[in-house]
């Protein structure tokens, strides 16, 4: 596994090419017009090859850690009827000193490789997010906000054993406390009808035909970008799931690496950044 990344590092910020020196690094997939590179690998792994202070956005959407293995869950989603956790292992429930290790060894990376000022938003369920939470603020980055995100059609609480979950946190964090936030305040207040945005985003989820089982929604992509990067940036996702911040970055203009260490999903979205499930058409007024 170590041999294989030799020469990570080099490559991984270079936009022209996947070559380097005698030994080939191959990502999963990459299309040099759009400037999308995908990595099939752990992210623990793969963060730690990417140079310091190189990345100007991050996305992220861990493991939940919360579901219990094996447990078929109903869904009324539009995805499918259930979702088997068996098969969507980075879901299992894993003890809280596990959970603690995963996220300080991935965050610690990721504000390193951040570029000053840039910042990395991080979406989690209530199992997890206390947890990202915590490890953000003791690494030093500084949280912005807590973004609210609710979804309107969310499915209901079937067994009635508890209220119906509508909302999921993402947090918004810079670097660290120094230097000015990358932020296009006043195009985001534009965005909004020419109020200044909330911290709580709505929207209807839409079906989507993908076989995965927390595919982000388009919308709350657009915004993430929107608001942290300008065109030509580079933006980093290391858990790429379906290839949903890939898909939105190349069509609103940005450069873009994900990680992903399942290659089922790695060939879902190298099919969604090839246009098989269709182009980009953007959610978000202009
Ligand atoms: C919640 S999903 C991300 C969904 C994504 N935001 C989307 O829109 O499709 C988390 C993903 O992280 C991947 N994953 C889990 N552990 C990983 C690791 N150590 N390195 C890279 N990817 C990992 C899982 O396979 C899963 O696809």
């Amino acid at each position: 596994m170590r041999n294989i990344y030799k020469h990570f590092e080099t490559l991984i910020c270079a936009e022209e090419s996947t070559t380097y020196g005698e030994e080939r690094i191959e990502p999963f997939f990459y299309d040099p017009f759009k400037k999308i590179k995908l990595y099939n690998g752990d992210a623990l792994e793969l963060l730690k090859k990417i140079p310091d202070k190189c990345i100007d956005l991050i996305f992220a959407d861990p493991p939940y850690f919360g579901n219990q293995s094996g447990l078929i869950i109903k869904r009324n989603d539009g995805h499918a009827n259930t979702f088997d956790t068996q098969k969507a292992k980075w879901a299992y429930s894993k003890s809280l000193s596990y959970q603690f290790e995963f996220h300080y060894a991935w965050l610690k990376e990721a504000q390193r490789i951040l570029k000053d000022g840039s910042t990395i938003w991080v979406t989690g369920t209530y199992h997890s997010i206390g947890v990202i939470n915590v490890v953000l603020q003791d690494l030093g980055f500084k949280i912005l906000n807590d973004i609210i995100l609710h979804k309107r059609n969310a499915p209901p609480n079937f067994k009635g054993s508890c209220f119906r979950a509508v909302t999921e946190t993402m947090l918004w964090a810079k670097k660290n406390n120094y230097g000015k936030t990358k932020f296009n305040y006043w195009q985001m207040k534009r965005l909004n009808g020419n109020t200044q945005m909330k911290n709580l985003w709505e929207y209807w989820a839409e079906k989507n035909p993908f076989r995965h089982p927390a595919t982000k929604q388009q919308i709350i992509l657009e915004y993430v970008i929107l608001a942290g990067s300008n065109e030509g940036d580079l933006i980093l996702d290391p858990f790429a799931g379906s290839g949903t911040t890939g898909f939105v970055a190349q069509g609103l203009g940005r450069k873009c690496i994900m990680i992903e260490i399942d290659p089922n999903y790695c060939q879902l979205i190298k099919d969604r950044i090839e246009g098989k499930y269709g182009e980009f058409r953007r959610k978000t007024k202009t």
